[in-house]
């Protein structure tokens, strides 16, 4: 039987790393051993030699009953595999939620397991019309899973045995196809190889690595279906334990986790976009960030003094380079202690965000989780009070778990528990009233350890040495990090590991809301599903080298799947030294990182942009200054990801999903639906190849119009330069630039439109406060509509508030005027108008109050 099984569906019967897998030990386990024909790629696990026989013992189907959500079945098993504690009798239950999500929970009927503790909607009523179909499998047990108008083949589990033991759940699927993105946070290209190619998951400190498990654990993919026919699914197993992912070229996938219970979704899309929504529906919509989130933020590790951060502020004030943000690494702490800053060299802190205030700036500094353990008592508030109120992490026998970080022995809170949020309020609060700072950047919240598990280490037991151990860095679950068996609220760290990042943004996020009454900036190293509600993220340790530009862009459309739009790397590159044509490009592509950071490592030279040639640092403010003249567009794209769970950076594929050729593209990519941004990723050339999609595209700097019909185009692209077009049938708000957001906030609007060939184009502005939470739930805000038809631009103020009548129309730009006009008449009354051989109709000197109606035509 075991010839019959094709390389390509063999599923792996012994994954255990650091094993040379014999005839014998494979045997031992009943599966089927037979080597490989060929030679896997190194570093992926390649075709297994061991694997499952088809008949292997899994689990049979004994009852089933329909209920009112769908169906309850029971499970039943009678052969044990070869891990410990098969829980032989399972409880199966498949929700037909909405007719576009299906959720499937397999769970152990006599005892409770664990299960993420966040929030996720509770369907009242089946589904009327679902797009899915399933069938259930007996024996052995699988389910099916089909979309019902193309009867494609979403999800079917009856390819491999299903494991559910205690330590090791393991289901299996076959894929729809080869096109899988999400499954982060890993360094990879935007869409995964699927050739025997294992994502482990398990959140952990580590520079940006490839087949490494990094900082977040996100267990959610999206998969274009087969044929071009642009639909696309979801799949989201809401499991927090150390899993891997292993993907074969079938195609089919393997889940295989340590705990927890099997709890999965299904999204139906039918588009790539829609599934998203639906995945974000389940775990959460991303916050809506406060409008300078969205400015240029200027950072580096080692600073070395608040007069030094501060003298970087006030060089790029004289430049006139844009800067919303400064933030202080570690440095500007005492001794690297949390809430206190350094009284000799960071004496002037509070000095300068008063003066950061002073000229509409944000101040954001960092904040680890490890709090000092071995100051002197009654000299380190956090400490003796978290002791005073229990909010570390503990050892099983309730000694307080100690680890190591920046300030030497450490403690961890516990943010499962609200007695910690609560602590951790007081701090932040206490901290404030001396330094009064706009955001925080949370780090090394894996949380990361220099030592392993403890100082002491950790004791020997089932949850620190599990029966099979996924493919973790370091080997051990407490590689770096804490012992999987410490205490916390909800539950052990085993399970909780992975969620303590999300659970600290969310106290961060609430005490700064609860602080300052506004929006709350945080940004988190560590994340999870659901994370968006709380923070954006940034990449993390990245080095200053191209291939490190690159693969930012699918970091960014990745996290833009996930649900954490805002995000962004480290521009110019964290470790090593930058180079200045590196950090030009970089800083242009920067520019349209949803979240714009440039950040530096200790002892690297300076890379902020007064610390290049005027010739770099003109580039760089330009492409600053482009930035900030799209926020009015940016911002109404944050907009609709909080209300509708869209992306902002988003992959060309969301807009051309019948288009396979723009499946694997992670070099170009777009805001929101129509501005392609094809940034240059390779030094020394003046050059860049980018793919347009069939349709009519038009330079966004020019209007110059190119009809593609689906082409590699090469651009010019010197070194000041960033290629940006605008697809036909958009009009974007766009606003005359200033140094800070806030003094831009004010200034007049340039829309620009693009049109079809028909001559059409629509687009949108969302306007509030800026920093008011829930403008759009208490009303507090303008909504208005741009549409071009028939030579007539209308706007129409759906929701209007005073924010937008503080905002003038100046100008109007048209793209694709085929016909010189002769007149043109704003809200029927002459006015001036230049029109160019390239067809670019701008109407000027406008002087529109945005929160009326007008329109603009011409003949
Ligand atoms: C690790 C972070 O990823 C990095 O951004 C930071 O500079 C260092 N910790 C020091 O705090």
């Amino acid at each position: 039987a075991c010839g019959v099984v094709p390389e390509a569906w063999r599923f792996d019967c012994y994954p255990e790393r650091g094993v040379v897998v014999t005839r014998e030990l494979c045997e031992a386990r009943n599966c089927c051993f037979i080597p490989a024909s060929s030679f896997s790629a190194p570093g992926r696990n390649g075709v297994p030699w061991c694997f499952y026989p088809p008949g292997f013992p899994s689990y049979s189907l004994v009852s089933v009953k329909a209920t009112e959500l769908g169906q309850t079945g029971t499970l039943v098993k009678t052969v044990k595999t070869y891990y410990p504690k098969d829980i032989l009798t399972l409880h199966l239950e498949l929700l037909y939620e909405t007719d576009h999500r299906l959720r499937v929970r397999i769970t152990d009927p006599s005892e409770s397991r664990f299960e993420v503790p966040i929030a996720v909607p509770k369907a009242t009523e089946k589904a009327s019309s679902p797009a899915y179909s399933v069938e259930l499998s007996n024996e052995p047990f699988g389910i099916i899973v089909k979309r019902t108008s193309t009867g494609a083949v979403l999800l079917n589990t009856t390819v491999a045995p299903l494991f559910y033991c205690d330590q090791f759940l393991q289901l299996s699927s076959s894929l729809s196809s080869q096109y899988i993105y999400g499954l982060g946070e890993h360094r990879s290209s935007f869409l995964h190889d699927i050739h025997w190619n294992t994502l482990t998951m398990w959140a952990r400190d580590v520079p940006p690595t490839e087949l490494t498990n990094l900082y977040g654990a996100h267990p959610f993919y999206l998969a274009m279906e087969e044929g071009g026919t642009g639909t696309a699914h979801g799949f989201f197993l809401l499991n927090s334990n150390a899993m891997d992912v292993a993907l074969q070229p079938g195609p089919a996938i393997t889940w295989r986790t340590i705990g927890g219970i099997l709890d999965f979704y299904v999204f139906l899309g039918p588009d790539p976009a829609s599934v998203i929504g639906q995945y974000l529906e389940v775990v959460g919509y991303p916050t809506m960030p406060v409008y300078w989130a969205l400015g240029y933020h200027l950072c580096r590790w080692g600073y070395g003094s608040s007069n030094a951060t501060w003298d970087v502020v006030k060089n790029m004030r004289n430049y006139g380079i844009p800067q919303d943000v400064q933030w202080n690494d570690i440095d500007y702490m005492d001794r690297s202690l949390d809430f206190t800053f350094d009284p000799a060299t960071f004496s002037t802190l509070p000095d300068m965000v008063k003066d950061l205030h002073s000229h509409g700036q944000r101040y954001v500094m960092m904040l680890d989780p490890g709090i000092s353990s071995i100051q002197p008592e009654g000299e380190y508030w956090p400490y003796d009070e978290g002791l005073r109120r229990g909010v570390f992490i503990n050892h099983t026998d309730g000694s307080t778990l100690i680890g190591k970080v920046w300030p030497g022995l450490t403690a961890f809170p516990d943010f499962s528990d609200d007695v910690t949020h609560e602590w951790w309020y007081d701090n932040l609060k206490r901290f404030h009233d001396k330094v009064p700072f706009d955001g925080l950047w949370i780090d090394m919240n894996e949380p990361s350890s220099f030592v392993d598990g403890s100082t002491v280490g950790c004791p020997d037991t089932e949850l620190e040495n599990p029966p099979y151990t996924p493919g973790i860095l370091g080997g051990l679950l407490r590689a770096k990090t804490l012992c999987a068996s410490a205490v916390q609220k909800t539950s052990s760290h085993y399970n909780m590991h992975s969620l303590y990042g999300l659970l600290e943004a969310k106290a961060s996020a609430c005490a700064l809301k609860r602080m300052l009454g506004k929006r709350a900036f945080v940004i988190s190293r560590s994340t999870f599903p659901s994370q968006g509600q709380y923070s954006g993220h940034w990449l993390g340790d990245n080095r200053s080298h191209w291939k490190d530009m690159y693969t930012s862009i699918a970091g960014m459309l990745t996290f833009n799947l996930l649900g954490v739009p805002l995000v962004g790397a480290d521009v110019c590159g964290f470790s090593e030294q930058t180079e200045e044509e590196l950090c030009v490009r970089w800083t242009q592509l920067g520019a349209f990182y949803p979240f714009t950071r440039n950040h530096n490592a200790i002892d690297q030279k300076p890379q902020d942009p007064p610390a290049f040639s005027p010739l770099a640092r003109s580039a760089m403010k330009q492409s600053l200054l482009l930035r900030y003249s799209l926020f009015p567009l940016l911002y109404t794209l944050f907009h609709r990801a909080h209300t509708h769970g869209h992306t902002v950076a988003r992959p060309l594929l969301f807009e051309f999903p019948k288009d396979v050729r723009t499946y694997g593209i992670d070099r170009q990519f777009l805001w929101g639906k129509s501005l392609m941004v094809t940034p240059v990723l390779d030094p020394g050339v003046d050059f860049v190849v980018g793919y347009f999609p069939q349709g009519l595209w038009y330079d966004y700097y020019t209007g110059d119009s190119i009809r593609s019909k689906g082409e590699e185009l090469r651009l010019k692209a010197p070194l000041e330069h960033i290629n940006l077009h605008l697809r036909e049938g958009a009009v974007i708000p766009t606003q005359r630039p200033n140094t800070t957001l806030f003094v831009s906030s004010g200034q007049p609007l340039h829309l620009v439109s693009s049109l079809s060939e028909d001559g059409s184009a629509g687009g949108e502005l969302f306007w509030d406060d800026g920093e008011t939470s829930d403008t759009l739930e208490t009303d507090q805000y303008a909504h208005i509509v741009f549409t071009v038809v028939k030579n007539t631009m209308t706007s129409e103020v759906l929701h209007d508030h005073v924010e937008a009548s503080y905002i003038t129309v100046e100008t109007a730009s048209f793209y694709g005027v085929k016909v010189e006009p002769t007149r043109v008449t704003v809200n029927s009354q002459d006015a001036a108008f230049t029109y160019r051989a390239n067809q670019v109709l701008t109407v000027t000197d406008l002087g529109l109050n945005l929160s009326q109606n007008f329109t603009i035509s011409w003949i």
